[in-house]
């Protein structure tokens, strides 16, 4: 069930290692004991049901949460207690889900927010605008004035200008219409050109498969599959996705981390 990661992927040394990760909120347990790594070059896509625990885990990778037990090392250095700000300087960027802009300022100011903490790298506010052709004519409208999917561009531009190694995507998709969807995921394998490796979230399957090199598929918090989309059969996701009330699959464990 457990596939190693693509061989023509360098493994020598993962972009980022999360080992034993639990993530509670209060008494919850939103995160169980989930370990994967995002090897370099690399879409991840994490899938699984409303309150499986995607955003958590992306939250408390991002800095947001944190974690009750397990690690996080990215590029060789655990920064499991490091704040958010840090991470970003790093080269960690969450596109929340919600995308959550600031609504009352212009287009342009919302990516000025994410240059302030820009790497090196081959995006900047000028490479954003030719990403997203329609932006820099709008650049100082509000983007609370925006549609769900001009907005979720701006959120991907606020990302992308600090020029992160790892994009970590939660739910693109969310509340768009197809066409939309269509059109953002068609900017995936560009940024992928430029060196950024991907965890992406999402609780449309076939999008996730499409994309992805690896899918690792959580539920109720814990790990409950892990392949490559060409060696997943749609039965094992619906089984790892739904659990056992929907497949009648007798289910006396969750499956290890693979
Ligand atoms: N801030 C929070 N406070 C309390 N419970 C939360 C919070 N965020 C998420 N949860 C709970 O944690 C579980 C996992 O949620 P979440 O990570 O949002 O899942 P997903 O993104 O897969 O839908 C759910 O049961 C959800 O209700
Ligand atoms: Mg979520």
């Amino acid at each position: 069930m457990c596939a190693a990661a693509d061989p023509s992927i360098n493994s020598n040394g993962a972009l980022i290692e999360v080992s034993g990760l639990s993530v509670y909120h209060g008494q919850l347990c939103a995160v169980d004991d989930v370990s994967f790594k995002v090897e370099r070059g690399e879409v991840l896509a994490m899938i699984g049901a409303n309150g499986a625990g995607k955003s958590t885990l992306l939250r408390t990778i991002a800095g947001l949460h944190q974690a009750t037990s397990g690690s996080i090392v990215f590029n060789d250095q655990d920064v499991s207690k490091m704040a958010p700000h840090r991470r970003v300087t790093l080269g960690i960027s969450l596109v929340p889900e919600g995308r959550r802009l600031f609504t009352s300022m212009t287009l342009e100011e919302n990516l000025l927010v994410g240059a302030h903490y820009a790497n090196k790298g081959p995006f900047n506010i000028a490479k954003i605008y030719e990403l997203f052709d329609w932006m820099h004519d709008r650049r100082r409208q509000r983007v609370g004035q925006f549609s769900g999917g001009e907005q979720q561009a701006v959120a991907i531009g606020r990302a992308l200008v600090t020029n992160p190694q790892l994009l970590l995507l939660d739910e693109l998709s969310l509340g768009l219409a197809p066409i939309i969807i269509e059109r953002i995921y068609a900017l995936i394998p560009e940024i992928i050109a430029q060196g950024v490796s991907v965890l992406l979230v999402e609780q449309d399957v076939t999008q996730a498969l499409n994309f992805a090199n690896r899918v690792h598929c959580l539920l109720e918090g814990r790990t409950s599959l892990v392949g490559t989309p060409a060696e997943l059969s749609s039965e094992e996701i619906e089984r790892a996705y739904f659990g056992s009330h929907l497949s009648g699959y007798s289910q006396s464990s969750h499956g290890g981390a693979g």
